[in-house]
C-alpha cells in the first residue's frame, strides 16, 4: 500500500479540525481540503439540506466517494474531515492510504460550549444536545483512537500549541 504525503486531521464536531487545518495550511504552505466543503460543492447544497433530501447513509457514501476521489489526487496537502467519516470501518483504510491521521481529542464539555445554538450540524439538532454530544461521543471516541496515527488533545491548549505538536510529529516522520 502506498502512503501519500497528506496530514489528515479527524475529530468529533467542533474539535476544531477546520480552523487548525486552516492555520496548519498556512504555516506549512500546504493547501487545505476540507471533506464537507468539497461534496457541498459537489452536490450544489449544504450539508444540513444533504441530510434532509437525500438522508445520512446517502451522505456517507458521498464521504467514502470523497476520500477515494482525494486519493487519486491529493498529496502533501492538509485534508479536513467531517466528524463522522472515520466512523465506517472501509474508510479506516482509505484513510490510512491518504495520509497520516491526527486525531484531534476534545471533551464533551468544550465541544457543548462551542456548539450549543450551531444549526449547521443536523445530528445535533434534537431535544437535548448536550446528552446527544455524549452520547455520540462515548461511541465514536474509540473508533477515532483506532483510526489515528496519533492522537492531540486541544481542548485546553491554543491553536500555536496545537500546531506545534503536528509540526513537530510531521518532522519527527521525516
Ligand atoms: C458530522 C460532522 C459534520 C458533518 C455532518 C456530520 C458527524 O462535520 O460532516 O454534519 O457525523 O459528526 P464537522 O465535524 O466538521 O462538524
Amino acid at each position: 500500500m502506498n502512503k501519500k504525503n497528506n496530514i489528515i486531521l479527524i475529530g468529533f464536531m467542533g474539535c476544531g479540525k477546520s480552523s487548525v487545518g486552516y492555520r496548519l495550511s498556512y504555516a506549512l504552505r500546504q493547501t487545505l481540503i476540507d471533506t464537507d466543503k468539497l461534496i457541498e460543492r459537489q452536490q450544489g447544497m449544504t450539508i444540513s439540506q444533504i441530510f434532509e433530501t437525500k438522508g445520512e447513509s446517502a451522505f456517507r457514501q458521498m464521504e467514502t466517494e470523497c476520500v477515494r476521489y482525494l486519493i487519486e489526487g491529493a498529496d502533501k496537502q492538509i485534508i479536513s474531515t467531517g466528524g463522522g467519516l472515520p466512523m465506517k470501518e472501509e474508510n479506516h483504510t482509505l484513510l490510512k492510504q491518504l495520509g497520516t491521521v491526527y486525531y484531534l481529542k476534545v471533551t464533551e464539555e468544550t465541544v457543548y460550549e462551542r456548539l450549543k445554538g450551531d444549526t449547521t450540524r443536523p445530528l445535533l439538532q434534537g431535544e437535548n444536545p448536550r446528552a446527544r454530544i455524549g452520547e455520540l461521543l462515548a461511541k465514536r471516541a474509540p473508533i477515532y483512537e483506532a483510526c489515528a496515527d496519533y492522537i492531540i488533545e486541544v481542548s485546553d491548549k491554543s491553536f500555536e500549541e496545537i500546531i506545534g505538536e503536528i509540526v513537530e510529529k510531521e518532522r519527527s516522520r521525516q
